[in-house]
């Protein structure tokens, strides 16, 4: 948590930003798992109430009356019973006081202050993701939840995008922490992925890791001999010599922020040529984007820069064939590259996305082809501007039914040589991630130390650790 100056400047200047109405934020409330007194652990508050209030309990909602200039924190006080099993914590008052809100009231009051204004002043509130909340607000509005994402204020998401997006010097700092503790679990993962173990034991010994600065990790760890899928979950398969296992996964630090980074390396620590042949074109690929990310260049020109680099690799490998700019017009990279070049990151591991990512990681001048398969998947396109972060994630995958499906169609065939593609079924994928903050003229790395990816680095590393 920040200073209070931090969230009462932050309010203000939201305020600004939206004009006028009454604003809703809501907190999150538990998230039972099987039974209402065993909740998902620990809890999870909503980003952007984390913003703006930065109070880290359930229940809470926060009101930003811009028209009377008041806010409210909404809450109820825990009872004797809760203090019993629970132990005590800071009254609703206390909490406002802590973050600079001068009103509070019960969340039976909510309804009043909602019924004065429906009608008579725009209320706004973000799109929900919990149903939870969809229930709040459709009984506090009368909003159905299918109706409530297209009824979301885009004055209140545009505002909140254009604040979350720009990482002030107190948040990098906690990105930083969040990338320190994302070594230590990579680091971890390399040091314990033997033939031998399990894919859950290494996935749960590094979930450990993140656990044990007193928050979470930033998504569910991805780590998969089958880096071919995207958001592959641990198996209980052993780990198999000779192949590579590919390891995503970040941290959240107390205060939610994340870091996201991913490496493939040899399960038995030395890379087989034709690993190296795939893995080089990979880490080309990421340092190429580095190279030319800078304020004011799209995002989206990254990743086609990247997707033309790939295919001209990829071509001589003997993978593809023909012109390079046509095949990647085409989308026919998109065989091995399925997803975009990265995405924004923040307190949420792909930032605000919950907010539409249409309005976070897109705008007029750069509207994704939702045709193109591939393209459609792309989660960021913006000019960059000095305090964003974002991902840095080229991979190559060999999906075999995404291959067997092209060839079949013949889908881009005039790019694609299918024989030699097939060799590759068994390969699995390859993808390098790090989190990059742009500057003032370029961008730099999160994270004091590297966690190695040069090849040579990752056979050192495994070789004097394990
Ligand atoms: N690291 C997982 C993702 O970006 O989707
Ligand atoms: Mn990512």
């Amino acid at each position: 948590m920040f200073s209070k100056e931090t969230y009462v400047n932050r309010r203000a200047e939201l305020k600004r930003l939206v004009k006028n109405g009454m604003i809703l934020l809501f907190g999150n409330n538990e998230s039972p798992c099987n039974y209402p007194n065993n909740g998902y652990a620990p809890f999870r508050q909503d980003s952007s109430f984390l913003y703006y209030f930065g109070l880290n309990r359930d229940g809470l909602v926060g009101v930003i009356d811009i028209d009377k200039n008041k806010e409210y924190l909404i809450g109820d006080d825990i009872d004797i019973e809760d203090i019993v099993w629970y132990g005590s914590v800071d009254s609703v008052a206390d909490m406002a006081a802590s973050v600079g809100v001068a009103n509070t009231a019960p969340m039976a009051k909510l309804k009043e202050l909602c019924d004065k204004a429906i009608g008579k002043r725009r209320i706004h509130f973000l799109p929900p993701y919990r149903f939870d909340t969809k229930i709040q607000i459709m009984d506090l509005l009368g909003i159905h939840p299918s109706q409530q994402k297209t009824l979301a204020s885009l004055d209140l998401i545009n505002a909140v995008v254009a604040m979350r997006s720009v990482k002030t010097a107190e948040e990098i700092v906690e990105m930083e922490q969040a990338a320190a503790i994302g070594y230590q679990m990579h680091t971890a993962a390399m040091r314990l992925a033997k033939p031998g173990v399990t894919e859950q034991y290494v996935a749960g010994q590094i979930e450990g890791i993140a656990r044990s600065y007193g928050s979470m990790v930033s998504f569910p760890i991805i780590f998969s001999q089958h880096g071919e899928i995207m958001h592959g979950n641990p198996s209980p398969a052993l780990l198999e010599d000779g192949r590579l296992v590919l390891c995503d996964c970040g941290a959240e630090t107390m205060s939610n922020y994340c870091s996201d980074n991913t490496r493939t390396f040899p399960i038995n620590g030395k890379f087989t040529q034709r690993q190296l042949d795939i893995y080089s074109i990979v880490e080309a690929c990421h340092d190429h984007a580095l190279d030319i990310s800078k304020p004011g260049v799209k995002y989206f020109d990254v990743h086609m820069s990247v997707c033309r680099l790939m295919t001209e690799r990829l071509k001589e490998l003997g993978l593809m064939k023909g012109d390079v700019d046509e095949a990647v017009a085409a989308g026919a990279h998109a065989m091995f590259l399925p997803h975009g070049l990265g995405h924004m990151m923040g307190m949420d591991v792909h930032d605000m996305e919950g907010l539409g990512q249409i309005y976070v990681g897109f705008d007029d001048e750069t509207r994704p082809n939702l045709e193109q398969f591939g393209t459609n998947a792309l989660r960021m396109g913006r000019r960059l501007q000095e305090g964003f972060v974002v991902t840095d994630e080229p991979g190559i995958y060999f999906i075999p039914a995404l291959i067997d499906d092209w060839r079949a169609s013949g889908h881009c065939a005039e790019f694609l040589n299918f024989d030699e593609i097939e060799k590759y079924k068994d390969f699995g994928g390859i993808r390098i991630e790090d989190d990059i903050l742009i500057t003032s003229d370029g961008c730099r790395f999160l994270g004091k130390d590297r966690i190695p990816y040069h090849p040579a680095d990752v056979e050192e590393y495994i070789a004097k650790n394990r």
